[in-house]
């Protein structure tokens, strides 16, 4: 489609509304609403299935993250207070920082269902139509990386944000005539951990768009007493705090860090989990001790043995590298920014001094530009 940069999208054809136009009834396209909706998608974490409480089922047990926790709590009870849809929710940021979480909890403090699909899932306006057709009044629909729905599919959401309703397009040439469906109000949460690769008319139509942070050390470390208590682990004093700062800032990493160091102490250490132990687990683990696996440290240490500290682009690491540009943009990156190891630039990529001391070659490397700009 061609126009997609206007307010008013053309209607899909026939053709394009696949399976569901198809379909004779929308009871049809509620049995594909159905699927769609349990597929499954990434992010079903082992961890959470095994203990499904690890997840916080309210704002109480949600950590962190007080001012995005603030700003859903009011617009929630606002919302229940008018007896209104809440607005069209975005949440962004890396993965593990409680997206899909919130998304629970906002459904759950509306006192509504929530139907959870993600991007790649839906491939045509038809699957979104059953899901969209499917909705009981006021429910929350998830769509979980929502940058990833195709473009045409995207428009179909256009109007059913907007006005809760879709076009679609019966017929071809000139008999062809666009019907309209009402659709029940709904509260659309969109997560995505690329708001980048959002467009424009799709991000302008979320009346709340809320960024998630990295977590401090010491939300790190509520979440991960609490964790341990879910788990059954017993913690001894400091070993908490030693483990939130290893956590890379993300509760998801924090947890699963969490049983391994349980397993180390239980082949290793009698099973006590004290600060040196959880020490010499994440040591066998290769997480130093600002969080770094080794690929954070791989990639540092190419920007520095393989481009001169850079600035080099970003496609040229990833290639050197043998990793994807969007993981490396998505995953990686923003954690090596957001603790000054990295610096994004126009030019691409540069290790800043503080990442060369935490590599341990900033001397080294200094003495070596200074030669090389003589
Ligand atoms: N604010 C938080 N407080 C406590 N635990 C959290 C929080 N955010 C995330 N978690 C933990 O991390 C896990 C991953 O969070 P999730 O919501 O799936 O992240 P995302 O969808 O952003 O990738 C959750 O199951 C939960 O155990
Ligand atoms: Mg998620």
């Amino acid at each position: 489609m061609t126009n997609s940069d206007s307010n008013k999208p053309d209607s899909p054809s026939l053709e394009q509304w696949g399976s569901f136009a198809n379909t004779t009834s929308i009871e049809a396209g509620s049995q594909l609403a159905e699927r769609l909706l349990s597929a499954e998608h990434q992010g079903a974490d082992a961890l959470e299935s095994k203990y499904p409480t690890l997840r916080p089922s309210g704002f109480n047990e949600y950590i962190g993250q007080e001012r995005v926790k603030e700003n859903l709590q009011i617009a929630c009870s606002a919302a229940k207070r008018r007896a209104q849809p809440m607005d069209h929710v975005l949440l962004h940021g890396p993965p593990g920082l409680g997206k899909t979480s919130l998304a629970k909890i906002i459904a759950k403090e509306l006192g509504v269902g929530l139907r959870t699909t993600s991007g790649p899932v839906i491939e045509k306006p038809g699957d979104l139509a059953a899901i969209l057709t499917a909705l009981e009044p006021f429910e929350c629909l998830f769509i979980d990386e929502i940058h990833r729905l195709p473009r045409i599919v995207e428009e179909v959401l256009y109007p059913a944000m907007e006005d809760f309703s879709i076009d679609i397009l019966i017929g071809q040439g000139p008999s062809a005539r666009s019907v309209t469906i009402e659709l029940k109000p709904f509260t659309l949460v969109g997560a995505t951990t690329r708001s980048g690769l959002l467009t424009s008319p799709l991000r302008d139509r979320f009346g709340i768009v809320e960024r998630l942070e990295y977590y401090s050390h010491q939300e790190l470390e509520i979440i991960i007493t609490r964790s341990a208590k879910i788990m059954n682990i017993h913690l001894l004093d400091g070993a908490a705090k030693e483990l939130s700062q290893r956590s890379r800032g993300t509760p998801r990493i924090a947890n699963r860090l969490l049983k391994r160091v349980r397993d180390y102490a239980e082949e290793r250490a009698d099973g006590i989990l004290t600060p040196e132990v959880i020490h010499n687990a994440l040591s066998l683990l290769a997480i130093d001790t600002r969080g770094l696996d080794t690929m954070d440290r791989m990639i540092l240490t190419a920007i520095v043995e393989k481009f001169h500290g850079g600035p080099v682009g970003v496609d040229t690491i990833a290639a050197a590298l043998g990793e994807d540009r969007g993981t490396l943009e998505e995953v990686y990156e923003p954690f090596l920014v957001q603790q000054g190891f990295l610096a994004r630039t126009k030019r691409g990529r540069e290790i800043t001094e503080l990442g060369l001391l935490h590599l341990g070659l900033s001397g080294i490397v200094s003495k070596q530009q200074k030669l090389f700009e003589k």
